[in-house]
């Protein structure tokens, strides 16, 4: 499966901050925005990764993230001149998906839960061996924010309904989609909305139409954060904080997933975190390494 990381957009709930930075490159506390999603990614098992950006953004996404070698991954970067949808990603990476299974992440979302990894593991696996798309479901307090899901009695997902006044459901579709070898296909045949966006729902929709669409609920124990917004971009920090100094793990650490995943060997993540010098996350990479080496447990 390859993956995308959606990470144009114009940020403007941000601005003056966005102006001249992009959001997905902003801190949330310790770390820039964008290793959420790529580490989800890679906790799902997928290695080969393009980044979208918008073309004033590129030079500094390749400058902090490289070519990927250093996570056993590779990253490759394309460009989207304008905002026009999220599902412009699959005709802009279409080279790159080459007619495989994708798995699209947002930029700025932030998934975060105990058995996270065995969840999109497991998703991967289903799209590999049934195809048809798979999307990850939310409850929220304000649904009509989000495209909703219209779910049956027994939870299949029937619909999805763009930020309804009327929510038939407090499940959100969230900002992270698995899809089989049609997506491609499914997006050339896409029309712009009247706002004039290649919509993700409309995508959803052709899969739903065929009866191919899945819901997996995250389940009320995981933390899916957006972070559009000051107050949603500041809460998003605070919770990755309180988690980090609680626990004294680091959430979206790529060093660390990567060697627990055998992208990279712990000695290798050792020198990674040595060559980070005195910053918190340099340190907790160096001890993640070195606990790792002397045998003592950490597990994916
Ligand atoms: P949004 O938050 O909807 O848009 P934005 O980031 O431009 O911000 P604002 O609403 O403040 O102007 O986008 C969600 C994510 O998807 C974000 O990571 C940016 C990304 N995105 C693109 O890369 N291209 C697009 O065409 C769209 C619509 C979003």
């Amino acid at each position: 499966m390859k993956g995308i990381v959606l990470a144009g957009g114009t940020g403007t709930r941000l601005h003056p901050i966005t102006r001249v930075v992009s959001k997905q490159l902003l801190p949330v506390y310790d770390k820039p925005m964008i290793y959420y999603p790529i580490s989800v990614l890679m906790l799902a098992g997928v290695r080969d990764i393009l980044i979208i950006t918008t073309p004033q953004d590129r030079g500094q996404f390749v400058g902090l993230l490289g070519d990927g070698a250093q996570w056993g991954i590779s990253l490759s970067y394309a460009v989207q001149p304008s905002p026009d949808g999220l599902a412009q990603a699959f005709l802009i990476g279409a080279e790159h998906i080459a007619g495989d299974s994708a798995a699209l992440v947002l930029g700025d979302n932030i998934f975060f839960s105990h058995g996270l990894g065995g969840q999109l593991a497991a998703a991967t696996t289903a799209i590999e061996t049934d195809g048809g798309c798979t999307l990850f479901g939310y409850r929220v307090s304000d649904p009509e924010r989000y495209g909703v899901a219209v779910l049956g009695h027994d939870g299949t997902l029937l619909d999805i309904e763009e930020k309804p006044a009327q929510p038939p459901s407090n499940i959100a579709i969230t900002g992270l989609y698995f899809y089989d070898d049609q997506v491609t296909g499914f997006a050339e045949s896409l029309q712009p909305s009247p706002r004039g966006e290649l919509e993700i729902t409309d995508l959803n929709r052709c899969y739903l139409k065929n009866g191919q669409a899945r819901l997996v609920d995250l389940g009320r124990g995981a933390a899916w954060l957006d972070t559009g917004t000051q107050d949603s971009l500041l809460d998003a920090g605070q919770f990755v904080q309180v988690l980090q100094r609680r626990q004294g793990i680091t959430i979206a650490c790529l060093e660390e997933i990567a060697m627990l995943h055998d992208f990279i060997t712990p000695e290798r993540a050792l020198e990674l975190g040595e060559a980070m010098g005195k910053s918190g996350y340099g340190e907790y990479v160096r001890q993640a390494a070195a606990e790792y080496l002397a045998g003592n447990g950490r597990s994916a």
